[in-house]
């Protein structure tokens, strides 16, 4: 495992509340924008780390905000609003902590954590800071809790309905899409007295008037539910990568621990995938491998009787550890992760695993569009460089492991969102849309910029640069115009 150690200037300052809201017609730009390149990049992210006397412990707890970045015309426009959720409501209202959140509890009393846990009740958070995605014309902002909040891409406000309710109390904020019906896929987790995985489906067409009813694909009887942030999508199945992490249900809901502190590290159990057919929900189990820990799916697809899927690995599940935002202002050492292949054999269940590059890689994206469910050739994230947490964006080329990157001093770039150029060829031809977070402070308050790289070499094309600074996020997308 290979560590490196964050410097406070950057995560004193990426970790540190942004208050303020603005609208901005027309950023500051440097460089040529591609002619075609037109539509919004909407991100969600950790933005305010203390409600009253009480400050977030842990990266994942930070209330959400949104950032929008719309190119227009060769020009860019931006405009930030935090996400009004209800978690969010409530601690403006009260000027305290209301629901808990990854790892920051407000100490409920033993009832409400049981009613919050098996009833799926009133008592939920839902600040949805990992991801956002886009259903039919409705935008989606989204957490690990079953409660979406959609919001507006242009003003960013909130709306009062939620667009579906999923059918568990544990969900991922990195649901796949069909790529012939459109319509969203995501698995939920299921706790009560038994517990169950269960897989759905949520149609695109859902409208204000009716907000959609997920349908149930599957479901999968479980003890102790795994952490697991994201999951595969091949043509034929869902890939449920179970690393051994997990929580007793019964414990979570009357240990008094926050969230994320009832779940083990059991690594006799090793990693065990689990093959869940789209159509009947029929489930194919018994592929096992070393333990091994990850956020992020990169892909899946089957191949020559094997079901191919990359992973951002990591030895354990320290990772979450390491991500308390006490040890990141500190400039304690982050873990970093592994491009990692398992090759699932339908035939013998046999699970081959190799690693694809010798650099580390988080927050990948690929040219989903063209690949999801098929093979890739190309993975683009961020890479820990020699100084220390996320400071460079990568290119990978899975054939050969060969890399690019791209890398600015005193920068510390966030996901590299690929948008594919229009009547594309090749894989690689687009652009990456990346926030990057400039610590630099020699003229002006340090703040971020919106960076357009060309996907394929990752030569500089342009950058915008945004009024403040954006505290590090997770994840975004881009809404084409
Ligand atoms: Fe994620």
């Amino acid at each position: 495992m290979s560590v490196t150690t964050a410097p406070t200037t950057a995560t004193t300052l990426g970790f540190s509340t942004l208050d303020r809201e603005v609208v901005v017609d027309e950023l500051e730009l440097s460089g040529e924008l591609p002619s075609w390149l037109a539509g919004s990049l909407l991100r969600t992210g950790p933005a305010k780390f203390e409600v009253g006397e009480q400050r977030m412990r842990h990266w994942f707890d930070g209330l959400a905000m949104l950032h929008r970045f719309t190119i227009e015309d060769g020009h860019v426009s931006y405009g930030n609003r935090s996400l009004e959720s209800r978690s969010y409501r409530a601690a403006q209202e009260q000027g305290r902590m209301v629901y808990g959140e990854f790892a920051t509890d407000p100490c409920r009393s033993l009832f409400k954590r049981v009613q919050t846990l098996f009833s799926g009740g009133g008592v939920l958070p839902d600040n949805a800071n990992i991801n956002l995605t886009r259903l039919g014309e409705r935008f989606i902002a989204m957490t690990e809790t079953p409660l979406p909040v959609q919001f507006d891409p242009h003003t960013l406000a909130a709306a009062d309905v939620r667009p579906y309710r999923v059918p568990g109390q544990l969900s991922t904020a990195h649901p796949h899409s069909d790529r012939t019906t459109g319509s969203m896929l995501n698995y939920a987790a299921k706790l009560g007295r038994t517990s169950s995985y269960r897989f759905f489906e949520v149609g695109r067409s859902v409208t204000s008037e009716h907000p959609s009813k997920p349908r149930v694909i599957g479901s999968l009887a479980v003890k102790e539910p795994a952490y697991m942030h994201s999951f595969g999508l091949t043509e034929r199945y869902f890939v449920l990568a179970e690393f051994p992490f997990v929580v007793n249900p019964l414990a979570l809901a009357l240990s008094g621990r926050p969230y994320i502190e009832n779940y083990r590290w059991k690594p006799e159990r090793g990693t065990r995938f689990t093959l869940v057919d789209r159509e009947t929900g029929e489930a194919t189990g018994g592929f096992q491998t070393d333990a091994c820990f990850a956020f992020h799916h990169v892909n899946a697809y089957e191949e020559d009787g094997e079901v191919v899927l990359d992973l951002c690995v990591y030895p354990d599940a320290g990772i979450v550890e390491d991500l308390y935002l006490e040890r990141l202002r500190a400039g304690k050492p982050v873990a970093s992760a592994t491009l990692t292949r398992f090759r699932l054999s339908l035939a013998d269940r046999s699970v081959r695993r190799e690693q694809l590059a010798e650099q580390g890689i988080e927050l990948p994206r690929i040219n989903y569009g063209r690949c999801n469910e098929r093979p890739h050739r190309y993975v683009w994230g961020n890479s820990n460089g020699a100084e220390g947490w996320l400071e460079r964006i990568l290119k990978i080329d899975v054939t050969d492991g060969a890399t690019l990157s791209w890398a600015e001093s005193s920068c510390y770039p966030g996901e590299p969102v690929f948008v594919a150029r229009p009547e594309a060829e090749h894989e690689d031809d687009g652009v990456l849309l990346s926030v990057v977070l400039d610590v630099r402070s020699e003229t002006r308050p340090p703040r971020s910029f919106l960076l357009v790289l060309d996907a394929a070499d990752l030569s500089e094309l342009a950058r915008a640069h945004a009024p403040h600074h954006i505290p590090f996020g997770f994840h975004g997308q881009f809404a084409r115009a």
